[in-house]
Order: structure tokens, then sequence, then C-alpha cells
């Protein structure tokens, strides 16, 4: 064949792939999600494979061992004990509460370490809703936007005064950005960002994390708050509040399902975008390679740089201290 264009001429070999490769992706990519518990103990979570229940004395080690591996940022869940629920979610803005004292404990082991926590109510009130709940005498149910807004800045301020670097609230209420800004800026904490989870999808996908935390809605779903997974300009409009807001990263969540949304709100703003690569997708590709129907390695990484080349800056996966480790030994890019 007589062709001048030869795509297959920069595909010959690693060494000239490398030099043609578009993305990369790294462990300083990474932020890694876990979850901290009342207690001594450390417990496995049986519906997140490789994933821990770290009690407040071992999450800092395991944050040192971490960060030694190149994970440079940490983002911190709750598991709440029946007993400390209750309708207004107070446990989430206790100094006391397992979230406060484990940034206090990984920041006194590992300074460098950016330590990121979840603002919502869903670990912390009876109902398992990310808000204040409204129930009437018909069974009919309402969550409450700015009383919970009320609510979300007390936890957020509990956890910066603890020493959190970033805020992420994850629940979805309107205004809390601002509302938040304007309530760490008030005690002085200008130095403390937002991460605002801009696209939330009502997604199925979170399932096996809800199992985690034992935080699945007691009725209902979440349909009010998070979104619809049909819509895509309605995540731009919500990526320019976020914006105007004042946010300082904006996330679209699930991850791998929403690339169109990621690559969207990567083009429409000029802030970095985080990406929630979330229980369910990380339980696809465990669950299939358990079977030995995938390749676990390939598969996760693959998905991850998927992401990376649909725009997200920076992705929060469950697998990232294995993909850490075989990125040391093989890296991408
Ligand atoms: C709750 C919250 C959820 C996740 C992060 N924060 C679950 C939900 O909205 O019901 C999901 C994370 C995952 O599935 O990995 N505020």
């Amino acid at each position: 064949m007589n062709l001048s264009n030869r795509p297959r001429r920069n595909r010959k070999s690693a060494a000239v792939r490398n030099l043609m490769r578009e993305t990369s992706l790294t462990a300083s990519h990474l932020i890694y999600p876990m979850f901290v518990q009342e207690g001594t103990h450390n417990t496995p979570i049986e519906s997140l494979p490789g994933c821990t229940r770290w009690c407040v004395a071992d999450i800092a080690a395991e944050c040192e061992r971490l960060y030694a591996m190149g994970i440079a940022c940490v983002d911190l869940f709750a598991v709440v004990p029946e007993t400390k629920k209750d309708p207004a979610g107070t446990e989430a803005w206790n100094p006391e509460g397992v979230v406060p004292r484990a940034i206090a404990a990984i920041k006194a082991a590992v300074p460098q370490m950016c330590v990121m926590t979840d603002v919502a109510l869903d670990p912390f009130n009876t109902y398992g809703q990310d808000g204040i709940v409204r129930e009437y005498d018909n069974g009919d149910y309402e969550i409450l936007n700015d009383e919970t807004v009320d609510a979300l800045c007390r936890q957020a301020l509990c956890h910066a005064r603890a020493g959190a670097d970033i805020i992420s609230p994850s629940d979805m209420m309107d205004g809390r950005v601002a509302a938040i800004r304007a309530a760490l800026d008030s005690e002085g904490f200008t130095k403390v960002s937002i991460l605002s989870y801009t696209a939330k999808y009502a997604s199925a996908f979170y399932g096996p994390f809800r199992g985690a935390l034992g935080s699945a809605p007691k009725f209902g779903d979440k349909k009010t708050y998070q979104m619809d997974p049909a819509n895509k300009r309605e995540a731009l409009r919500e990526a320019a509040l976020d914006a105007a807001e004042g946010a300082d990263m904006l996330m679209v969540k699930p991850a791998t399902l929403y690339l169109d949304v990621i690559a969207e709100l990567k083009h429409a703003t000029h802030l970095p975008i985080a990406a929630y690569h979330v229980s369910g997708e990380y339980l696809m590709i465990k669950a299939a390679a358990a079977s030995g129907w995938l390749d676990e390695r390939s598969c996760m990484l693959e998905s991850l740089l998927s992401i990376r080349r649909a725009g997200a800056d920076m992705i929060l996966t469950y697998a990232a201290p294995q993909v850490a480790e075989w990125l040391a030994e093989n890296p991408l890019n």
C-alpha cells in the first residue's frame, strides 16, 4: 500500500509510545477516602474489599505509610454507632468526635499530609439522609435546605478547628459553599479550601459505601438533592454557582459513568476538577477480578487513566494505595 500516513509509526515501541502519551497517572493525582471509627480496633470492610474502618490511633500510622508511598491527600469519613445518631446529626460537630480526633492525630504524625474531610449529615442522623429531615403526619418527608446548611457550617468549622486542610461538602444542598466559606472566614480559616461536590448524581453505585458506614437512607431516596443521572446541562449550572460561591475545586461523582460531565466541566471552568471513582465502580472491578473474569491491575489503571483523560485533575479512589504500589513498580507515564 502506498500510505503517507501510518499512525502505527507512533506506536512502534514502548519508548515511542511513551513520547506520544497524552495523559499521565501518578500517585500524586490520587486522594484516598478513609473510614474512621470509635474504639481501638480496625475492621475490614466486607463491602469494600481492601478497605478498613480505622480507629483513631492507627489511622495516623497508616497515613505515614501512605505518605511514604506518594499519597499526599486523604479524605476522612466517620463511622458512627447508632447510639450516637440523632435526628439533627449533632455528633457531626462534636469536637471529640472521631473525625476531629483523627485529623489531629494525622496532622501530628504526618504534618505534610493534606487532610480533607467529608461534610454531610448522613452518617450522623437517624434517617441516613444528608440533611435535616422534616416528617409530616401523612408520612411525607422533606430534606430541609437552609436548616441543613447551618448544620454543615458547624461541621465544617469543627473540622477546620481540628486542622483540616480541605472541606468537602457532599450533601448537594443549595448555597452551602457560600455559607461554609463565610463561616470559615469568620473564624480566620481563610486558608482552608473547599472542594465542592458540584455534580453529585443520585447513583445506585454508592451502595457498597453505604454498607461500609451503615448510612443507607432509612426511607426514601436522595433524588430531591442529588442530581438526575439524565442531566448534563444542570451540572454546568451547579458549577457556575459553586464557582461564584467561592469553591476552590469542583467534583463530579461518580466518575467513569460520567466522563462526559467531567469533560464538559473541564471546559466550562478554570477551577481544578476532581472525580470520585465511587464504591460501586471500584467493586465492579474487584468482584470481576476475584472471579477471575477481569485483570484487576490493568482494568483499574485503565479506568483511572480514562478519568484523567476526560479532564479530572485529581481522583478519589479506594484503589489509591494499591495503584501507588503498581505505579512505583511500573510507571504509566
Ligand atoms: C454521603 C456520601 C456518599 C458517598 C460519599 N459521601 C453516599 C451517598 O451520597 O449516599 C459515596 C461514596 C462512594 O460510593 O464511594 N454524603
